[in-house]
């Protein structure tokens, strides 16, 4: 029985991750929960699953939610420092971080520090403060487990293969709704067409950053610090059914893939479970289901910010956070009708020439960072 404290239990990532503590009562309990704004959701999964502590986003919220739950209920605590709390528990084993965005760095950083095992599912954090993160785990000897299906899928094939034996970690991206919408259209596509992602049901944020490819952008920074590994050593191929989650490709020239049904529930079972896998309610992979796998290249022009993550990572130091910061602003401002989708990227390039890159070293200076590229690109827009 491992005890999860699930932070943004009442998005996808948390619906799902709800759904497996359902399957395996036995194996997994909900110790604490973290939520934004979807109260009712949040009060029906409070009752449901009963947790010792759980943290809104918001301290307006809390009167509000406290009257939905009545009585019996854990004390509802809230912002950065509820969310930490719950994580940093005593009776919590792992951490499920699942939050989007930057508001998910501080809570999972500080599980991390507190020698709590993570399952990440919040790329954005890593992306942040991927060497912050990766030093804190090591000196702890916490172990990070990918939640993320590629991630999850080059975890797999690393396992009983040398490290000093591999040539190339290959991202797979489904190119997401516009692969093959003329470029001359991209311009004009709507919120609702970018919504349409056509493998996966994810959240917004990440259903517009696999239309732009951000999300796979985001995915190299990510892996560059899960895998310590080199940028260079990194390639994205555009794989449209989601079958091959990711490969390893080795020194002798073979890949080793992981393949499964386009359903989070699988990696996220596995990075609970480690190094069980676990019988669930999905259907398995049938291959002749799928006779057709198809890889091709990235086209430049059409994904311009899967290239300002790789030059992000390249400039190194600041410049990932601030490539994460004016990506979520360019992305909510879309989302909000103010921008259009080309308008994503010209926004985060324009924030990343304007930015000095530093060092940080502390998370304060990386939240400053952060907040300085939110600022800038928000300036850009209006
Ligand atoms: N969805 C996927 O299939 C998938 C796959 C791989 C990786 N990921 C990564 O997993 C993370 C979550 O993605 P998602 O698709 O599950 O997103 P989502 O559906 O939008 O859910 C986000 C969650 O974060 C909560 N939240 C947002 N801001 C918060 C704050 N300041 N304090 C506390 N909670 C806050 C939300 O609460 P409310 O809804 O209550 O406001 C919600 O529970 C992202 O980093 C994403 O890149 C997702």
């Amino acid at each position: 029985m491992r005890n999860i404290a699930l932070l943004g239990s009442t998005g996808s990532i948390g619906m799902s991750t709800l759904d497996l503590v359902r399957q395996f009562p036995e194996r997994f309990k909900i110790h604490g929960m973290v939520a934004g704004r979807n109260l009712k959701r949040f009060a029906a999964q409070i009752r449901e699953f009963s947790p010792q502590c759980v943290a809104i986003k918001n301290a307006e919220d809390v009167p509000r939610l406290g009257q939905m739950l009545g009585k019996k209920r854990p004390e509802i605590l809230w912002g950065e420092r509820g969310a930490t709390e719950v994580a940093i528990a005593n009776e919590v084993e792992i951490v499920l971080a699942a939050i989007v965005g930057g508001a998910g760095l501080v809570p999972t950083l500080r599980a991390v520090w507190a020698g709590k095992e993570i399952a990440l599912a919040n790329k954005e954090a890593l992306v942040m403060a991927g060497e912050t993160i990766i030093n804190a785990a090591k000196e702890k000897g916490v172990r990070l487990l990918p939640v993320d299906s590629e991630h999850s899928a080059i975890f797999q094939c690393l396992q009983g293969n040398r490290r000093d034996e591999v040539d190339k970690l290959i991202l797979t991206a489904s190119g997401g709704p516009f692969l093959r919408t003329p470029l001359n259209r991209l311009a004009k596509v709507t919120v609702e067409q970018a919504l349409k992602h056509p493998n996966w049901k994810m959240g917004q944020k990440i259903t517009i950053d696999s239309a732009t490819m951000m999300n796979k952008g985001l995915e190299v920074v990510e892996a560059r610090w899960e895998f310590d590994i080199q940028p260079g050593q990194i390639d994205v191929v555009i794989h449209p059914q989601s079958v091959v989650h990711s490969m390893v490709r080795y020194q002798d020239g073979s890949i080793i893939a992981q393949l499964g049904i386009p359903d989070m529930r699988i990696p996220i079972a596995y990075a609970l479970a480690y190094p069980h896998r676990l019988k669930g309610t999905w259907k398995p992979l049938e291959p002749t289901q799928h006779r057709e796998l198809n890889f091709l290249p990235v086209e430049k022009k059409r994904y311009p910010a899967l290239q300002l993550a790789y030059d992000a990572l390249k400039t190194g130091g600041s410049m990932p956070a601030v490539l994460n910061a004016a990506n979520e602003i360019a992305v909510a401002a879309f989302l909000e009708g103010r921008v259009g989708f080309r308008d994503i990227h010209r926004i985060i390039e324009k924030t990343m020439q304007r930015h000095a890159p530093k060092h940080p070293r502390e998370v304060d200076e990386i939240l400053e960072v952060d907040r300085w590229a939110r600022e800038k690109a928000l300036s850009l827009i209006h």
